[in-house]
């Protein structure tokens, strides 16, 4: 009878679990306990590497949504979209871990950093990669039926599917804004607002490039709807 117990699978580790998984290498990734700087900076190293490991599947399913929107195959794109979706709420919730550490505890890890700063996070950098050009998929499906952006949502039951990949692609925007208000957040508690980061450059740019959207024609398309319903009072500036 077989061994349920035993091993089947090549690689490091006594378990198939620990081979498939490739623990061994997996859990080997962190400073070893007696060379941490500081107790804290394992929570440090785990928060942003399991950040990297869901922007990098958030990534991939992303590619995948575009081609599948390429192929007018709009269930799909849906469906890879919310996974990835799914995938980018850990980094956020993560964010939060690391409030918990004391910004003179963090001035210790933070004397190892050397020059890495967030701004090369190749999870961060991959998401700001796709993002663009499952827009231009998305504006190739619309021009490809002669539609425009207003008639997806005019006419959303009829257009279902596309009505569909549009809110996804609107909910991945939100939450590359949420990541980065929170972040924000996050560093301002820490190291504060006014001063310079690991590379040189100061925290305020962190607030310009939140005002950064990947789908400004969905936002944008909001307030062309809401005009033409006339069911809002003329928006004059203060200052006029
Ligand atoms: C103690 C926690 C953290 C602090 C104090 C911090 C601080 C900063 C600062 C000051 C910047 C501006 C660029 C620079 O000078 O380095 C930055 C950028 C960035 N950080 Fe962090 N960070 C923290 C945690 C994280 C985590 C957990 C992630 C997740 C991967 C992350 C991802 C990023 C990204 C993606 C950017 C570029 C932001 C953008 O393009 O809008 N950071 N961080």
């Amino acid at each position: 009878m077989e061994d349920f117990r035993k091993p089947i699978l090549e690689g490091k580790g006594t378990t198939d679990y620990e081979r498939y998984l490739r623990t061994d290498d997996l859990l080997s990734l962190q400073t070893p306990m007696e060379k941490l700087s500081h107790p804290d900076e394992l929570t440090f190293q785990v928060v942003h590497q399991a950040s990297e490991l869901m922007m990098k599947g958030a990534a991939w399913e992303l590619e995948r949504a575009r081609n599948t929107l390429s192929q007018g195959d709009y269930g799909n794109a849906s469906r890879l979209l919310r996974r990835a979706n799914g995938m980018l709420v850990h980094p956020i919730a993560l964010l939060h871990v690391l409030e918990t550490i004391t910004p003179y505890d963090y001035h210790i890890i933070r004397a190892g950093l050397g020059h890495g700063s967030g701004l090369d996070s190749p999870g961060f950098l991959s998401l700001l990669h796709i993002a663009p050009r499952i827009g231009e998929a998305f504006a190739a499906q619309l021009s490809s039926q002669g539609l425009t952006y207003d008639d997806v949502y005019r006419r959303h039951e009829e257009f279902f599917g596309l009505h569909d990949v549009a809110e996804r692609m609107l909910d991945f925007d939100e939450q590359m804004q949420l990541f980065r208000f929170h972040h924000l957040k996050l560093a301002q508690r820490i190291i504060g607002s006014g001063v310079v980061g690991t590379m040189g450059t100061p925290v305020e740019i962190l607030q310009q490039r939140m005002q950064h959207l990947a789908y400004r024609e969905l936002w944008d398309l909001r307030n062309q709807i809401t005009a033409n319903a006339g069911t809002s009072p003329v928006y004059r500036k203060t200052s006029d």
